[in-house]
């Protein structure tokens, strides 16, 4: 009788420290998993504030939560089309439609508006200074393309 009561509670105390063990290790598993999602990475050399972004947010690339209201730009016009925004150092692209109206967008952290391919691409790949000067590169788009000489339909 008194046997089994010892064993009986010996019992428990595995049962609750394998518990305890595993509320423990899934509670380091739910904080791993958050900082995955929020994208921390170890600071390196070439990602010093550790955002997984290679270089410095706010230096070298622009980080905005949101499209700032009370943006300068203005749709030109007569040139309807797709503008990077250089007060934003270019993570804010706008559309304009040919009746004038604006709708602004905001490319990811680390990407700014490429004004000559029309995509948002890493920082390092776009001068954003340059940008106004390919503007008028906006004419070329919406164009229906030029009738092709297909020698399958001669
Ligand atoms: C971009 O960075 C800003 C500032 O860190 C942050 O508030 C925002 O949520 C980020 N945007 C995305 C889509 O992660």
């Amino acid at each position: 009788m008194r046997k089994g009561l010892c064993c009986q509670s010996g019992v428990v105390v595995v049962l609750v420290l394998a518990v305890m063990v595993a509320v423990v290790v899934a509670d380091r598993y739910k904080q791993q998993q958050q900082q995955q999602q929020q994208g921390k990475c170890t600071p390196t050399e070439t990602d010093p504030d550790g955002d997984c972004i290679i270089g410095v947010s706010g230096q070298d690339y622009p980080s905005l939560a949101a499209v700032p209201s009370h943006l300068s730009f203005t749709c030109p016009p007569s040139l309807p089309g797709i503008f990077a925004d250089v007060e934003t150092a270019c993570q804010v692209y706008h559309m304009c439609l040919a009746d004038g109206t604006m709708h602004s967008f905001l490319c990811p952290n680390g990407t700014m508006f490429h004004q000559e391919y029309f995509v948002c691409d890493l920082w390092f790949n776009v001068d954003c200074e340059r940008a106004p000067d390919f503007y008028s590169l906006n004419q070329y788009i919406y164009r229906d393309p030029e009738p092709k000489d297909n020698k399958y339909d001669k």
